[in-house]
């Protein structure tokens, strides 16, 4: 469900036209639905409800780290999982309470664990010995005891692109499942620690709702053994991965069967539950608008050429990700479609939105936009080609704002510096 729908043969964003934006932003750009966001958040907190859990849903950054995104999820009582000092300085910038904020990763500085202990936020999910190590001499020195969650690795196979699975014993990702009870007896034993929490997250955009099965009664097991040797465990972190439909025909487990499944196999633990979704909530409440520049007659097929590129929407290039893509004008009931090739315009043939996509006629000039954007959109996008980041625009009902502005050439050109023996 979401707020992209055509009304009087224009493509809204909410109440307003897309051309509208358009034409007063330029393309491309992002483009963000308040009503989606409130409503993908609400379905699944009261999934949760429900489901009679406890749980605190930390908003994972890196899927969508727009500050005006973050603070709409902040205000319905999202907290943040971030992976990164800069992303828990946004996650602060946007009216995230510390309190409410999970630190993960598997290769934090000392810096940033520095940041974190200073913050004082609710929890650093540590995901091996020489992390603890650092973490515990930080914190001691600080006086004080490190709230802390050990990252385990289930060893379970979330089924999705390699990419982007995270569960296995040869990822980086967490500690061994077999060594996480001599791990957590060494944490317990350190001055700068508090060891109350295990954590896990098993991979992204998952579609079926066994893995996350598997995962959890592997960490019921594991809380049985920490608290038969003693272990005072409070939470569950369950980490994000809850795939979202990229296509009509897709259908991952509901907000609900996923609640069941924790809820069945943890829920009797009285362990507050922590979980880090990204997708889930911004998937669908982002596009990317684009405009044609070029309809193309190839040797053996038509591409349709557009002003984004992969630099703005990686997705496709990386992980063969699949995109709806549709025109901002719709296209009459019985337009015919062609398969067509839609491309932006980096010089490599990595930047291809979709092959062989059946659309409707497109010309110069038109709008188009690619659906399900929201996530890992914006937040993965670069400069690459000298192209300028893509700019951001939040809309709530009637009204819209550019959240991000498009940086300038001069602003780009501004962090370029000519060495003396050059200039
Ligand atoms: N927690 C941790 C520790 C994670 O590593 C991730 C995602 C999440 C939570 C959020 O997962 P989500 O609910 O969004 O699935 N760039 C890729 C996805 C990478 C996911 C990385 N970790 C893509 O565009 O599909």
């Amino acid at each position: 469900m979401n707020h992209f729908t055509y009304k009087d043969g224009r493509l809204h964003a909410e109440g307003v036209p897309l051309a509208e934006i358009a034409a007063r932003v330029g393309t491309p750009f992002y483009c963000y639905s308040t009503a989606t966001l409130v409503r993908h958040y609400g379905v699944f907190a009261d999934a949760l409800r429900a489901a009679g859990l406890d749980a605190t849903i930390c908003f994972a950054l890196k899927a969508n780290s727009n500050v005006a995104v973050v603070r709409t999820l902040a205000r319905l009582g999202a907290g943040a999982d971030v992976v990164s000092e800069g992303e828990m300085r946004l996650a602060l910038a946007a009216g995230v309470p510390a309190g409410r904020i999970v630190f993960s990763g598997v290769g934090k500085t000392r810096r940033e664990l520095e940041f974190a202990v200073a913050q004082g936020i609710m929890q650093i999910n540590v995901e091996s010995e020489p992390e603890l190590l650092a973490l515990s001499e930080i914190a001691a020195r600080r006086g004080v005891r490190m709230p802390i969650a050990l990252r385990v690795n289930p060893d379970v196979d979330a089924g999705t692109h390699a990419k982007i699975t995270t569960g296995r014993k040869e990822n980086k990702f967490g500690i061994e499942w077999t060594r996480a009870h001599e791990v957590f007896r060494l944490a317990r034993a350190l001055p700068g620690i508090e060891v109350m929490a295990v954590a896990c997250h098993i991979g992204s955009q998952l579609t079926e709702v066994a893995p996350f099965r598997a995962a959890f009664h592997r960490i019921r097991d594991l809380v049985a053994i920490l608290r038969a040797d003693g272990f005072d465990i409070r939470r569950l972190d369950l980490g994000g991965g809850l795939g979202v439909p990229y296509e009509d025909d897709e259908a991952p487990p509901s907000p609900a069967e996923y609640a069941d499944a924790i809820a069945t196999t943890l829920g009797d633990l009285g362990c507050r539950i922590v979980l880090e979704p990204g997708r889930l909530l911004v998937g669908n409440a982002g596009i990317l608008v684009s405009q044609v520049i070029y309809v193309k007659e190839g040797a053996t097929r038509t591409f349709v050429v557009v002003d984004a590129a992969m630099n703005d929407l990686m997705r496709p290039a990386l992980y063969e990700a699949h995109h709806d893509i549709q025109p901002v004008t719709e296209p009459p009931a019985e337009a015919p479609v062609a398969p067509v090739d839609v491309v932006g315009p980096v010089c490599e043939t990595g930047d291809t939105f979709a092959r062989q996509r059946p659309l409707p006629p497109l010309a110069a000039g038109d709008l188009v936009v690619f659906r399900t954007a929201g996530a890992y959109g914006a937040s993965m996008a670069s400069t690459y080609n000298s192209r300028p980041l893509v700019p951001e625009v939040l809309v709530d009902g009637g009204r819209f704002a550019v959240v991000r502005a498009r940086p300038t050439y001069e602003d780009m050109l501004a962090l370029e510096n000519l060495p003396d023996w050059l200039s």
